[in-house]
């Protein structure tokens, strides 16, 4: 699997940073839509789409995404640095353009464009 669109790694970096400023215990989840209407895509600035959200452990980011353009994969820092696909630590793609991903863990995730 080869990461076409660089670009989209980015924003959830950032997406990312702003979940682990707030990590506190909380009973209840919250589920996101991550972009709103927008879905997961290349054009969104989620760094301004999360600013004025609270994200906490064990809420759920549901990422819309168009199915035949990208894969939804969880990866460690070094491999997100590096753009690099090869190695997941999990690939939440079910193929269906609607991916749940959890938020129980510090990583990064990137969106790729299938070969
Ligand atoms: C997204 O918006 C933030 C805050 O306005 C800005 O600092 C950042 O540069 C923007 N990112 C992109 C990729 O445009
Ligand atoms: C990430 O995974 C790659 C490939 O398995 C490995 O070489 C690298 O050391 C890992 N980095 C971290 C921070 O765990």
């Amino acid at each position: 699997m080869r990461l076409t669109r660089r670009g989209i790694a980015l924003p959830t970096a950032m997406l990312t940073r702003a979940v682990l400023l707030v990590m506190l215990p909380e009973v209840t989840s919250t589920r996101f839509i991550v972009g709103s209407n927008m879905g997961w895509t290349s054009n969104v600035n989620y760094t301004v789409w999360a600013r004025d959200k609270h994200f906490y452990v064990g809420d759920l980011l549901d990422l819309v995404h168009d199915r035949n353009q990208m894969n939804v994969l969880e990866v460690n820092k070094t491999d997100y640095e590096a753009c690099n696909s090869d190695h997941p630590v999990h690939d939440w793609s079910t193929r269906t353009g609607r991916d749940v991903v959890p938020l129980n863990s510090d990583h990064p995730i990137l969106g790729v464009v299938p070969s």
